[in-house]
């Protein structure tokens, strides 16, 4: 069974709307997560800075953050892995609901393995990534991603939103681990309030932060 949610993302007297395709199943990509709802309004809120920038959004879901990219004209590259088979498909199909069929590239890429598809990428400017530290297991993967693709491009910035469900979890050390630091930016700051948060369908009750990543030294 599927459903759609959508989302609208105003400033002044500009807005956009976007809907998401979701599965009714329990995987975790076929669901729009409240993290992304969060990042894709930081993105709106940004929308100057990613236009005509090369965008690459991991773990990407239903991939709201990296479609609203699309839309503020950035080239968009959208990933996630390849299982369960519909997920890709379900991204697509969320993709030509919006329009946005020819514009954006689909991949699987799986976090801390380097097959062609990330190997034959051009550095990208952006990394999107909502809520993609929820297994402490694959913290380190996705960090190995990200220095991957910002050693392509030094200056490349990780915008990433995180749900906290335990405060017993850090990525502080591996990103030092990595030659990463990251600058939290307070939601408020780019209008992700509980107005917001009510219309994007966000329970109340969700810790949500966001994390601007880069390279501490660029190589
Ligand atoms: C919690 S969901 C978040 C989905 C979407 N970004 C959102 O916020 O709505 C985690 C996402 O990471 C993807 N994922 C999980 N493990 C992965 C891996 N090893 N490599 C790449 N993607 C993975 C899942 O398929 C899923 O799309």
């Amino acid at each position: 069974m599927t459903d759609s949610k959508t989302f609208e993302f105003v400033d002044g007297d500009e807005s956009l709307s976007i809907c998401t395709r979701e599965i009714l199943d329990p995987s975790y990509g076929m669901y729009t997560w409240p993290c992304a709802p969060v990042l894709a309004q930081f993105v709106w809120h940004n929308r100057k800075q990613v236009a005509g920038k090369r965008v690459i959004e991991l773990g990407a879901g239903t991939a709201l953050p990296g479609m609203v990219a699309s839309k503020c004209g950035a080239e968009v590259v959208l990933t996630d892995k390849s299982e369960p088979p519909d997920l890709l498909e379900n991204c697509s199909r969320s993709c030509k609901m919006n329009h946005l069929g020819d514009n954006i590239k689909i991949l699987d890429i799986t976090w801390g393995r380097f097959n062609s598809n990330i190997m034959n990428l051009p550095p990208v400017d952006f990394i999107l990534a909502s809520d993609c530290f929820y297994n402490s297991d694959d913290f380190e993967p996705v960090i190995a991603t990200v220095y991957y693709l910002m050693e392509k491009n030094p200056a490349a910035h990780m915008w990433t939103t995180y749900q906290e469900r335990s405060s017993m979890r850090s990525i502080a050390y591996l990103l030092d681990r990595w030659n990463m630091k990251s600058t939290e930016i307070p939601l408020k700051d780019f209008n992700a309030d509980d107005d917001f948060m009510a219309s994007a369908h966000i329970p109340a009750t969700s810790d949500i932060y966001f994390f601007d990543i880069q390279f501490k030294h660029p190589r």
